[in-house]
């Protein structure tokens, strides 16, 4: 069982995941249309993920006696300016979500929602990877600058995540 106001905050940290997965296919489009597939596989991976986060609060909510309101989703950005600027945009929103994260499991602390606690554990051990696989990304686009060779590997390494690495 939760609160009425931890199943309220509960729903919009779903919808935050939602959008999060809208954003990053979003951004799978727009490196698509720049013809760098691995950019492209990397992101409609990291959506896919999202769309497991959302799911994961679907699932507790429900288990919790509590009910599942979906809200509408904000249209997403559709073109960043380069692709070091996309990857800052997703490194700088998986530091809002962490904020978002902290802000929930501050509220279940405050009720004494020991469930919640345990269960937003997972979500904050996810966020410190979130927040270091963009900023890597970051950091090496940084590096490269506009560097073809730099990209070419950099796609290729990225499309290695759809090969399970
Ligand atoms: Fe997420
Ligand atoms: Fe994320």
């Amino acid at each position: 069982m939760v609160s009425k106001k931890m199943e309220k905050a509960l729903n919009e940290q779903l919808t935050k995941e939602m959008y999060s997965s809208h954003l990053y296919l979003s951004m799978a489009a727009y490196f698509e249309s720049l013809n760098w597939p691995g950019f492209g596989t990397w992101m409609k991976i990291q959506a896919q993920e999202e769309m497991g986060h959302a799911m994961k609060i679907y699932g507790y909510l429900n288990g919790q006696n509590g009910r599942v309101l979906l809200a509408g989703l904000d249209a997403p950005e559709t073109e960043w300016k380069s692709p070091l600027e996309a990857f800052k945009a997703a490194n700088k929103h998986e530091q809002f979500i962490t904020a978002s994260i902290n802000e929930l499991m501050a509220l279940a602390i405050d009720e004494k929602d020991f469930a919640t606690q345990a269960f937003l554990q997972w979500f904050v051990t996810e966020q410190v990877e979130e927040e270091a696989s963009t900023q890597d990304v970051v950091d090496k686009l940084t590096l490269i600058k506009d560097a073809p060779q730099g990209m070419f590997m950099l796609d290729r390494a990225l499309a290695q995540r759809g090969a399970g690495a």
